[in-house]
């Protein structure tokens, strides 16, 4: 009996429960108190006197108990069960990744300069991916060396053929066939490559790509964009330069070094003491890349709009990983994909 009315008293958690079961044992007409005193009064004669004396610790047992727990109720608002004197369980909230973080951290500084963002698929045709940006058909990114093909299409035109797109700039083209000029736009995400993981490579990252084009956009808005950009990301002290390169899509192109962030230029491991090192590629969209674009527009039914006689404009890409691993000392890109709870805290 005891342990009945002492799991009952454990169950209760609001006021009125409490009511109820003070009724339960102790109700005047129905309670079982009442039924057990009944019970007992058919005991033998010399029974009797042991009994009596049992029930009634018994009874004066539950009148404490209950008395005990009203004390309590109207005290203070107790969790039963739970001691509120513990210390809590710390609970991690969820953090940023750091790749997203710095991804969020370059488009943010280009929406600043009146960039808007477009996103594309990921497996993409071979006419976003290289065609339209004047790969030429043996050109070898289209190898599968370094290209990740999707199986079996071997029976469809060659610009139809499905891919893993190998970097961000088959956008440039999904957004011109959409758009008119003029157009400032970042296109952040992932990009595939038939690349065996190292320290530096991963067979998937990310790029931030841009894009620009209106009427007499020139190399020095380039210049100036991108090097407003760097200095943003790197610190208002970081000087960037720029080197002719060769990409199909961009005519004239170049590469852009930044001064070594971790020594100011002077010189260190990390900029295998040149004092600078390369971010990024970038250049002026080719005129051969605006003829696709109208081709297909007028294919799709759209007025042509970037003739090359009034519309120029500049692209650039860049690694997400290679500025994140920079701006955070990170020398091993596989940090990233871990999921090494030890190397992403440092980033709360
Ligand atoms: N798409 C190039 C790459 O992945 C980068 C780039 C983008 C270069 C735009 C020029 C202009 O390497």
């Amino acid at each position: 009996l005891t342990s009945a009315f002492e799991a009952d008293l454990r169950a209760v958690t609001t006021k009125d429960e409490l009511e109820a079961l003070r009724v339960k044992w102790m109700g005047r007409k129905q309670g079982l108190m009442n039924e057990i005193g009944e019970v007992l009064k058919a005991a033998p004669a010399e029974a009797r006197r042991d009994v009596g004396m049992q029930f009634n610790t018994f009874k004066k047992s539950v009148d404490a108990g209950l008395a005990a727990e009203l004390k309590t109720e109207t005290a203070a608002p107790v969790v039963r069960g739970i001691d509120m004197t513990l210390p809590g369980t710390a609970h991690q909230p969820g953090i940023e990744h750091p790749l997203l973080k710095t991804m969020h951290e370059i488009v943010r500084v280009f929406h600043h300069l009146g960039f808007s963002t477009e996103t594309g698929p990921q497996v993409e045709s071979d006419f976003y991916n290289f065609e339209a940006l004047n790969f030429p058909p043996n050109h070898p990114a289209r190898d599968t060396q370094d290209t990740l093909v999707i199986a079996a299409q071997q029976g469809r035109p060659s610009r139809d053929r499905l891919l893993m797109r190998t970097h961000t700039s088959p956008v440039q083209i999904r957004t011109m066939v959409a758009q008119q000029p003029p157009l400032r736009i970042v296109i952040p995400g992932k990009v595939h490559r038939n690349d065996a993981a190292d320290a530096t490579h991963s067979p998937i990252f990310h790029q931030v790509e841009g894009l620009c084009v209106d009427t007499n956009i020139t190399f020095s808005d380039l210049k100036g964009t991108l090097d407003h950009a760097m200095k943003a990301l790197f610190g208002s002290s970081v000087k960037t330069r720029f080197f002719p390169s060769f990409f199909p899509f961009t005519e004239p192109s170049a590469d852009v070094q930044i001064s070594c962030p971790f020594c100011a230029g002077k010189g260190c491991r990390k900029c295998k003491h040149s004092g600078w090192i390369e971010l990024l590629g970038c250049g002026m969209v080719d005129p051969a890349v605006f003829a696709s674009v109208d081709e297909r527009r007028l294919a799709e039914g759209k007025a042509a709009a970037y003739d090359p006689a009034h519309i120029t404009g500049f692209a650039f890409g860049m690694g997400v990983e290679r500025i994140a691993m920079i701006q955070h000392g990170i020398s091993d890109i596989g940090h990233f994909y871990s999921g090494d709870m030890r190397f992403l805290e440092q980033f709360a």
